[in-house]
C-alpha cells in the first residue's frame, strides 16, 4: 500500500470525535459508576419493581418491616424501614455482636469494597431515641470481623425525621469484596417502641471528590479513554417504558429526598441519584461536551403524545437547556445556581429523543418526521440558534431530515458489516453523530437473531476500528461518535458487550479489547483530515495533522479476515522531509484466536501494544508492515 497524504484540501473537524453515550444499563449507574455502596436506600418502587427489602438483613434481634408512616420523609420517598425488636426469647441473629444492639444491615450492591479511607455516610431516623448509632464495615464471611466502626450520638425525637451524618474510617483493608455495612442501636435507648429509617447511604471517596458523585476507579477507566463527548441520559432509558415513566430531568434535581427515582427499562429500578447535575460534573470533570437527550413524547411501549398535547413537553425541553445553558437569573438558571452551580454549563447539541423509528412503531416515526421533530427544531433554535438540533433517527432510516437539523445512526453490528459500511458517509450532505456504535454480535449473518458476544472480542474491535476511521474521514459531518453502551455491572446485566466491565470488587474493573482502540485514536485528535491517495481494503485510513502540535497523524485499521498476511506501509505525507521521525504505535492480538477477548474473572489483556519510532526515508516516506487484524496509529508529534 503506497500512501500520498497531501498538505492542504481536507475539512476542520470538531475535535470532539471520541467519546460514550452513558444510561442507566447493566447497572452501569446505581451500583456502577454512582458511587453510592447502599442498595435500596430509600426503599423506592413502582409499579414495575414492587416495593421490597431486597439488600437488607436484620442485625441482632431485629425486626424489620417496611412501612408508611403518616408523616413520609418526604412526598418523593413515601416509604421507610421500621426497625423495632423481636421479643426476648429469640435467637439473637448473626451480627449482633454481642453488645445487644439491634438494627439493619446491607449486602451492598452484590458486594462491597473496603477500603482504609474516608467514607462519608447519612442516614435520615424517625422516633425517639436516647443513645449511639453504630455504623460498621463487617466482613459478611467471617462472624465478628470488622474493619471501621463509629458511633453517631442520637438526635433522634419523637414525631420527627432527624438526618444524622457521619465518617467512617476502616482501620484495615478487606481482603475481598464480600463486606456489608451495618447500621445498629442499642434497643434499651428508645423512648418509642421502635425506630424508622430512610435514605441509609454511604460514599467511598469519589472522583474529583464529588459530594453524591462517581466511583473513582469506573471514572478513571473512562477517563483514561481521552474523552472528548458524552451523550446521556439515554439510550432507551430517556424514553421510559410508558408515557408516564420516562427519565424526567426535574425528578432528579436537588436533595436526594426529593428524588423518588423511576422504573428505568433495563429490568431494575433506579434511583434517580445519577441525576442532571451530577451527569453535567461528569462531564465538567471529564473536560466532555455533552449531547444532551430530551424527551420527545414517544414511549418504548408505543405510546404517543399527540401534537396539540406536545407544547408543553418542548416547553420542558426548553427549561432543561436553560437549566444547563441559562444565566443564572433566568428562571431555570437560578435553580440550578441554587443548588450549587452559578456559571452556566456549555451545551451545543441537543437530539430530540431515542431510536425514534423504533418508539412508537410505524405511527410514532411518522409523527417524528410530519410534526415532531420540526417543532422542537423550530423552539430550540429560535431561542439557542447555535444549538446543533439532532434528529434521534438518520437519513438511512428513511428521514428526510430538515435543515439545519443533523442525524443519529445506530449501528450495532457484526465486524464485517461495520467494514462494508466504511463509506457510508462519504458523500452523505446531511451531518450526523454516531451516537451509539459497537461490534456486538459475531460475523456469520445471524446478527440480532443470534445472542450479543460475551464481551467486545478482538476481530470485533478490529470492526469497530474501520468504522471509526470512515467515519472520522468525514468528521466535518460527523462531530461525535459514541460507543454504547459503556459499562457493565458483571453480577446483573443485559447487555453484554461494553467498554469497561466491573464489579464491587475494583480489581475486577476490566478495559475491553474494544477500550485499548478507542483510547488509541481518542488520544490523538486531528484538527483536520488530510486527503490521501492510495487503495484501501484490507488496510483502511484516516490522515490529517493536528495543527496545535504541528503534527501529521494516520489512523489505520487492517482487516484481513481470509488472508493472514502482513501489509506492507509506505506512507508520505506532503512537506515532511527525509529524517523526520514519527511514532507508530501498533495494536495486535497476541492471543491469535480473532475471537479472544479480556475477561475480568481471567484477568488477562489479549491486546498487545507495540511502540516504534519510524523515521521518514530520503524519499520522504515512512516504510513498515502492520500484522494480519491489527489496529495502528502515526504521530509524527514529539512529545
Ligand atoms: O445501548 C443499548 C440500547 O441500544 C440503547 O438504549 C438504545 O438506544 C439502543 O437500541
Amino acid at each position: 500500500f503506497t500512501i500520498n497524504v497531501a498538505s492542504s484540501g481536507g475539512n476542520a473537524t470538531s475535535g470532539k470525535q471520541y467519546g460514550f453515550l452513558h444510561e442507566d444499563i447493566n447497572n452501569s449507574g446505581d451500583g456502577g459508576i454512582y458511587a453510592e455502596l447502599i442498595r435500596n436506600r430509600a426503599f423506592q418502587y413502582s409499579d414495575a419493581y414492587p416495593l421490597s427489602l431486597d439488600g437488607w438483613r436484620p442485625v441482632g434481634n431485629a425486626k424489620l418491616n417496611t412501612s408508611r408512616l403518616d408523616e413520609p420523609l418526604s412526598d418523593a420517598l413515601p416509604v421507610s424501614v421500621n426497625v423495632s425488636p423481636r421479643k426476648s426469647n429469640c435467637t439473637p441473629r448473626r451480627g449482633a455482636a454481642g453488645n445487644g444492639n439491634i438494627g439493619l444491615l446491607n449486602e451492598g450492591w452484590w458486594g462491597m469494597a473496603v477500603e482504609e479511607k474516608t467514607y462519608t455516610g447519612s442516614f435520615w431516623v424517625y422516633g425517639g431515641y436516647e443513645g449511639v448509632f453504630t455504623a460498621e464495615l463487617r466482613s459478611d464471611l467471617e462472624e465478628d470481623v470488622v474493619f471501621g466502626s463509629v458511633e453517631i450520638e442520637s438526635e433522634a425525637q419523637e414525631g420527627k425525621w432527624v438526618e444524622h451524618t457521619f465518617e467512617l474510617v476502616p482501620e484495615s483493608n478487606a481482603p475481598n469484596s464480600n463486606n456489608t455495612f451495618a447500621l445498629t442501636f442499642d434497643p434499651a435507648g428508645l423512648t418509642d417502641d421502635s425506630l424508622n429509617f430512610n435514605l441509609i447511604s454511604l460514599f467511598p471517596p469519589t472522583y474529583k471528590n464529588r459530594k453524591n458523585g462517581l466511583r473513582v476507579d469506573i471514572a478513571e477507566a473512562l477517563a483514561q479513554l481521552h474523552p472528548s463527548m458524552l451523550r446521556f441520559p439515554g439510550g432507551n432509558m430517556l424514553e421510559g417504558e410508558t408515557n408516564k415513566t420516562y427519565w424526567d430531568w426535574k425528578d432528579t434535581l436537588g436533595p436526594l429526598k426529593d428524588r423518588p427515582g423511576f422504573p428505568g427499562v433495563w429490568g431494575y429500578q433506579q434511583t434517580h441519584g445519577l441525576g442532571l447535575v451530577e451527569y453535567l460534573e461528569w462531564a465538567q470533570d471529564m473536560d466532555l461536551d455533552i449531547v444532551i437527550g430530551v424527551w420527545a413524547g414517544l414511549a418504548l411501549n408505543g405510546d404517543i403524545t399527540p401534537k396539540d398535547e406536545l407544547q408543553p413537553f418542548i416547553d420542558d425541553a426548553l427549561n432543561q437547556i436553560e437549566f444547563i445553558r441559562g444565566p443564572a437569573d433566568s428562571t431555570w438558571g437560578s435553580v440550578r445556581a441554587s443548588l450549587g452551580h452559578p456559571d452556566p454549563w456549555p451545551l451545543h447539541y441537543v437530539e430530540v429523543g431515542n431510536e425514534d423509528w423504533l418508539a412508537g412503531g410505524d405511527a410514532g416515526w411518522e409523527s417524528y418526521q410530519e410534526y415532531r421533530f420540526p417543532m422542537f427544531m423550530k423552539a430550540i433554535r429560535e431561542a439557542y440558534p447555535d444549538i446543533t438540533v439532532i434528529s434521534s433517527g438518520a437519513t438511512s432510516d428513511g428521514y428526510d431530515i430538515p435543515a439545519p437539523g443533523i442525524g443519529d445512526y445506530h449501528p450495532y453490528r457484526e465486524p464485517d458489516a461495520l467494514v462494508e459500511e466504511f463509506d457510508m458517509f462519504d458523500n452523505q450532505p446531511i451531518g450526523h453523530i454516531i451516537g451509539e456504535v459497537a461490534a456486538t454480535h459475531p460475523n456469520g449473518g445471524i446478527g440480532w437473531d443470534g445472542d450479543l458476544m460475551p464481551f467486545p472480542w478482538w476481530i470485533g474491535s478490529v470492526g469497530e476500528a474501520v468504522s471509526l476511521i470512515g467515519y472520522e474521514r468525514n468528521a466535518d459531518r460527523i462531530p461525535a461518535t459514541c460507543y454504547a453502551p459503556v459499562l457493565r455491572s458483571m453480577d446483573r446485566w443485559q447487555w453484554a458487550v461494553t467498554l469497561v466491565q466491573f464489579a464491587a470488587d475494583p480489581k475486577l474493573t476490566t478495559r475491553s479489547t474494544s477500550w485499548y482502540v478507542w483510547e488509541l485514536f481518542a488520544a490523538h485528535p486531528m484538527t483536520h483530515t488530510l486527503p490521501a491517495e492510495g487503495e484501501l481494503d484490507p488496510l483502511f485510513y484516516v490522515s490529517g495533522t493536528n495543527e496545535d502540535k504541528q503534527s501529521f497523524i494516520w489512523k489505520a485499521a487492517v482487516y484481513n479476515t481470509t488472508d493472514h498476511a502482513d501489509v506492507p506501509v509506505s506512507l508520505s505525507f506532503e512537506g515532511v522531509e527525509p529524517g523526520t521521525k514519527a511514532t507508530l504505535t501498533v495494536l495486535t492480538n497476541i492471543e491469535g484466536d480473532p475471537y479472544a477477548y479480556n475477561d475480568p474473572h481471567e484477568g488477562n489483556n489479549i491486546v498487545g501494544s507495540t511502540v516504534t519510532t519510524v523515521e521518514a526515508g530520503d524519499d520522504g516516506a515512512f516504510e513498515f508492515e502492520l500484522p494480519e487484524l491489527s489496529v495502528a496509529l502515526l504521530d509524527t508529534a514529539q512529545e
